[in-house]
């Protein structure tokens, strides 16, 4: 009998059609700012400390540069052009020692069939002093949908080495964009960008993130795009240039300046002395503690700043950082 049984038993394996990836990509990923923010992850893992995004409505073009270290021809077929790629999932730790990842799931890079229909990829790679770069030409991923019906082993695309840049980093230019962008959606995308920039890590070096929307024009697009982004420019602001080097660079949200009480003090030897203020009441109390004289604290400064956790307060909080709106009436779902 158990003979018989084994006989009959037919093997069976996983196929796809090639339009798993439509699923996984677009239909799976809640929205065009999602899309992006998922690809800034990626420059974020690949160790950059800058990720430049520009949306052209007048090239009908989003770019997304950064200056990680980029992928090898191999990294193309073995990490990009593989799915569900587990390389971030065995180890959580970026190249640099520095980063802990921001992906793992081994779908983000499908986030870019959201934005629109074609993709192309460059990036270059740091083998010892020497620069190495290749490109991605045109991927389709309308040759993925459902009408073609194809499994997914037989769309191919291609991948070549070109002459070397100077610079590691990946960049990724998707054109014929799949939606306008409005200009609710170009606020909802610098807010999600300022999310993801650390409130207490001010460091110039560790990761910023710029904005270019600089084409969307009052004329054009009955908006201004860099005034999003900037904020509105005075003639006085703009003549002496003050803020060029900040241009288009996302700035975390205000959220420490938001905080319910600060303590500001300083220490030496066995007395700390310093002010408590409660910024509701707009009050301040003169503290000063003295410990025992055989205490030495050294010397030094603190700067505490404290928050009420209660809903409410937190709710006024992240109003006060500008983090929600005040009309949001569930803000913590
Ligand atoms: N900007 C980038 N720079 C370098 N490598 C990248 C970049 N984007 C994607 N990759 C490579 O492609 C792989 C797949 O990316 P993704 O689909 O976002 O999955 P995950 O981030 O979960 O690993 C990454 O693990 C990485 O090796
Ligand atoms: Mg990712």
């Amino acid at each position: 009998m158990e003979s018989i049984k084994q006989a009959m038993k037919q093997e069976l394996t996983f196929k796809s059609r090639a339009r798993i990836i439509r699923t996984l990509g677009d239909q799976l990923i809640s929205g065009e700012v999602a899309a992006i923010i998922e690809l800034v992850k990626d420059a974020y893992d690949a160790d950059a400390n800058s990720c430049f995004i520009e949306i052209n409505p007048q090239k009908g073009s989003i770019t997304i540069r950064d200056n990680g270290h980029g992928m090898s021809l191999k990294d193309v077929q073995e990490k990009w052009a593989e799915l569900g790629t587990d390389n971030k999932l065995r180890n959580n730790i970026s190249k640099s020692g520095k980063r802990q990842f921001l992906g793992n799931k081994g779908i983000g890079r499908l986030a870019a069939s959201k934005l629109g229909r074609n993709l192309k990829i460059n990036s270059t790679i740091k083998e010892g002093n020497r620069f190495k770069s290749i490109q991605v030409d045109e991927l389709n991923w309308d040759d993925f949908s459902e009408r073609k019906n194809s499994y997914i082993e037989d769309i191919k695309f291609y991948v070549e080495e070109i002459e070397a840049g100077n610079q590691s980093g990946t960049t990724l230019i998707i054109s014929y964009l799949s939606q306008k962008w409005a200009e609710e959606k170009l606020k909802g995308l610098v807010r999600e960008l300022r999310k993801l920039m650390s409130p207490i890590s001010q460091d110039d070096n560790d990761f910023n993130i710029y904005l270019d929307i600089d084409s969307f024009t009052v004329e054009q697009n009955g908006f201004d795009g860099s005034e999003i982004v900037n904020g509105r420019q005075t003639l006085v602001s703009k003549l002496n240039g003050k803020n060029e080097s900040k241009k288009n660079k996302i700035e975390p949200f205000p959220f420490l300046d938001a905080c319910d009480y600060t303590f500001e003090a300083e220490y030496s030897q066995n007395k700390l002395s310093g002010l408590l203020k409660i910024n509701d009441s707009k009050t301040e109390h003169q503290i000063t503690v003295a410990l025992d004289d055989s205490v030495n604290l050294g010397e030094g400064l603190i700067q505490l700043n404290i928050f009420d956790r209660d809903v409410d307060s937190m709710k006024n909080t992240f109003i006060k950082a500008g983090i929600i709106s005040g009309e949001d009436k569930n803000p913590f779902h």
